[in-house]
């Protein structure tokens, strides 16, 4: 079976196609033949040998990727809401061989729910990862209708769907945009947009000046972004961080492996996708054979959209 890894960890040109067995199919698991894979940060991650330490898996290939769709090929025991050649999508939480970029892959019936409706497979791969871990940091932070949410990253896949759901959770949103992402954070719906980089927390206060009760921290700017928070606000970050104690601010480090078999809130993304709440945005599609130049493009920054794979 076609896959796009990695015999060695490195650079871009590392990714290849490889040929890896197909994956044994059990009890409450779908067999999926992947049509598209999303290009995100953490595969870069995982191809530069991050995640190395934590994967049990010691022997190569490494195949990278967590979000995928495609049709089902095949439906294992135990499981009702699929059926064969639905178009679905997935979260997929790789280890080994066992990732995204591959046209054979076998997930847990409860991490794949139907693709929206009106979505092809490629536009339905740039979903659930992303839009599963912004509600995960949405309701890690717990704010309440007309609270005042802060997003870092707000152009990005991640800060994207967080500004999206916000707006529908009734909060107001302060979003940070360089001039040349300012249309687009309108568009998806923020009501306040504020220059990025690292003064991004005073610009937040210039608007907010008891500051905001809850910030999602889609840039990954940590310290930087915790002064934009009132004090015993919250704060949702996306890599670890974990805050610095002051001031009595909550920070949630969040990690969508924890919920990648939370089928209800994936099936709800998908209905808020087919309902215009989220936005599904590819910027191109790459042959899985060019994977690597779709990690060499991804790595130069400033893609807004999702780089997606096909097979
Ligand atoms: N923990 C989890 O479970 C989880 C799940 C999903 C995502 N993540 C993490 O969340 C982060 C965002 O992911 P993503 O897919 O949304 O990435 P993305 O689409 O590349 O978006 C990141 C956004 O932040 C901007 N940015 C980067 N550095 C910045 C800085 N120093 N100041 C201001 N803006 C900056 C980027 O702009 P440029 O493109 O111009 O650089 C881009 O607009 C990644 O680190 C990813 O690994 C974690």
């Amino acid at each position: 079976m076609r896959a796009a890894g990695v015999r060695q960890f490195g650079g871009p040109e590392v990714l290849q196609i490889v040929d890896v067995p197909p994956e044994p199919l059990g009890h409450g698991e779908v067999r999926l033949r992947v049509a598209a894979a999303t290009v995100n940060p953490t595969d870069t991650y995982a191809r530069q040998g991050a995640y190395a330490e934590r994967d049990p898996v010691k022997t190569p290939p490494w195949v990278p990727g967590m979000d995928v769709a495609g049709t089902v090929a095949e439906v294992g025991e135990g499981v009702e809401h699929l059926s064969v050649g639905e178009l679905v999508m997935g979260i997929v939480v790789p280890t080994g061989a066992h990732g995204g970029y591959r046209e054979d892959l076998v997930l847990p019936a409860d991490s794949v729910v139907p693709a929206p409706r009106g979505a092809d497979a490629v536009a339905a791969a740039t979903l659930p990862m992303n839009a599963l871990t912004a509600r995960l940091a949405l309701d890690a932070m717990g704010l309440q209708p007309g609270q005042v949410l802060a997003v870092t990253g707000a152009a990005g896949a991640f800060g994207g769907y967080v500004v999206q759901l916000a707006k529908a959770d009734g909060l107001t949103v302060v979003a940070d945009a360089a001039e040349a992402d300012e249309e687009l954070v309108r568009q998806l719906g923020a009501d306040v947009i504020v220059r990025r980089g690292d003064d991004v927390a005073g610009r937040v206060r210039e608007h907010v000046p008891d500051g905001v009760d809850g910030l999602a921290d889609g840039a990954v700017q940590d310290a930087l972004v915790l002064p934009a928070v009132r004090d015993g606000g919250a704060v949702a970050t996306v890599r670890g961080y974990r805050g610095d104690g002051r001031r009595g601010v909550r920070v949630f480090p969040t990690l969508v492996r924890r919920a990648a078999k939370d089928r209800a809130v994936l099936d709800r993304l998908g209905r808020q996708a087919e309902a215009g709440v989220l936005t599904l945005r590819v910027a191109r599609t790459f042959p899985a054979e060019q994977a690597a130049e779709a990690h060499r493009l991804f790595e130069r920054g400033g893609v807004r959209g999702r780089l997606v794979l096909t097979f």
